[in-house]
């Protein structure tokens, strides 16, 4: 019988916050093999959540052997190594310093702290502590987008014309659907749907060096009041949809960007998409069509050209190259990102968004408050 010669030892990994995004995690490792020659392996270890029938769940995961309501109990634990912390925002700032001075790497969730002063403490802290952060967004990591950005990246465009992003939701249409955390203010932020899908939005303007030099946005509360899961009503005080309207300096040329993030958006389930115009070339990407890239060239005539990229993820798996991607997909691969990039492998592959750029972008969502707040445009900090 033939027996593994070599098995490096797995990256054990602890979840704070098992709730939508942390079983999402939890699935990403569980399937883990599904990656091919990866330098890394990772193996789930502990979970804390402080509801037992979230925490119950997580029983059925093999390699699991903490269960905990208590997150500085698992902290406590020699055997962990790096933590993924998805809770309401919030409880970010708390729980990410209390993560970095128990000196475990962290995979932080967005939008990384409740607002600007929150993320630029916790980026600080990891400064100065020396820890391995990193910010989660996956929708870079779409073979759509990831041809986008190695296309921006070589200048292929030409002079930029125009830079649109966003990412659309529309269950919140729905005026019945209970309130959740995320509704409000106090646990969400005041930057409110900017903070729940903003740097999705960002990370690819960013990494591309696309930073607004004005800002002005157009914010919109559209239902104040929901039921509130219990019989009765409960106020609904975050902005749900945002449009903001900027200005990028790329040399002298004055390009416009608009970021839209919006929960308001009749007929999009979960639509993230971002679209370039050059003078020599374009490109489109959106989650509509997940394997579907778009592009014109310049010639006598424009034409838009449409190609399916099929599996063509930036780390290998054993998924067919002609199969569709989805977003358990980007999960695995932005996680693969972060332990490759930890381990200092991950040579000139895409990497997650890092706590600059999570802190870039809550500067543009403030200079949006202002810009809401005074009907003007804002020069983000
Ligand atoms: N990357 C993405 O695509 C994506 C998608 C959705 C949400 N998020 C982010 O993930 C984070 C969590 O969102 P979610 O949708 O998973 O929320 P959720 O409400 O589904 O889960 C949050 C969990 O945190 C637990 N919790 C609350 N306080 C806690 C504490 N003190 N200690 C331990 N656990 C605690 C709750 O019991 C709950 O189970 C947020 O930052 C959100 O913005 C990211």
């Amino acid at each position: 019988m033939e027996t593994p010669s070599h098995h490096p030892a797995p990256v054990r990994i602890g979840i704070i916050g098992g709730g939508l995004m942390g079983r999402e995690a939890a699935s990403a490792f569980a399937r883990w093999f599904a990656l091919v020659d990866f330098p890394v392996k990772a193996e789930l270890v502990a979970v804390c959540d402080v509801q037992p029938e979230v925490l119950g769940w997580f029983r059925q995961v093999p390699t699991v052997r903490c269960l905990t309501a208590d997150h500085r109990e698992l902290l406590a634990r020699a055997d962990v190594d790096v933590v993924y912390v998805a809770v309401p925002h919030h409880l970010h700032e708390t729980i990410y310093l209390d993560v970095l001075r128990a000196g475990k790497d962290l995979l932080a969730e967005k939008p990384f702290g409740v607002d600007l002063a929150a993320a630029r403490r916790i980026r600080d802290e990891a400064v100065k502590l020396g820890r391995f952060v990193r910010v989660s967004s996956e929708f870079p990591f779409l073979p759509g987008a990831q041809r986008l950005q190695r296309l921006a990246a070589a200048g292929a465009f030409g002079r930029i014309l125009e830079i649109r992003a966003g990412f659309l939701h529309s269950s919140d249409l729905d005026p019945t659907k209970p309130a959740n955390w995320k509704r409000q203010n106090r646990f969400c932020g005041e930057v409110g749907v900017m903070g729940d899908l903003g740097l999705h939005v960002a990370h690819l303007p960013l990494r591309l060096g696309w930073r607004p030099a004005t800002v002005y946005a157009q914010l919109q509360k559209i239902y104040t009041q929901r039921p509130d899961g219990r019989g009765g009503q409960t106020e609904c005080d975050t902005w749900d949809n945002a449009a903001l309207h900027t200005t990028v300096m790329l040399g002298d040329d004055r390009v416009p960007m608009t970021l839209e993030m919006k929960r308001l958006a009749p007929t999009e389930t979960n639509t993230w998409y971002i679209e370039i115009l050059g003078t020599d070339r374009g490109a489109r990407y959106s989650t509509k069509e997940p394997k579907t890239f778009w592009s014109y060239r310049r010639d006598k005539e424009q034409w838009w050209e449409k190609t399916d990229l099929g599996f063509a993820m930036p780390f290998k798996t054993i998924t067919g190259g002609i199969f569709e991607p989805g977003f358990p997909d980007l999960m695995q691969q932005m996680w693969a990102a972060f332990l490759a990039e930890r381990a200092g492998k991950l040579g000139d592959a895409f990497g997650c968004a890092t706590p600059d750029e999570a802190v870039a972008s809550h500067e543009w969502w403030s200079a949006a408050l202002e810009s809401q707040r005074n009907q003007s445009v804002v020069v983000p900090a």
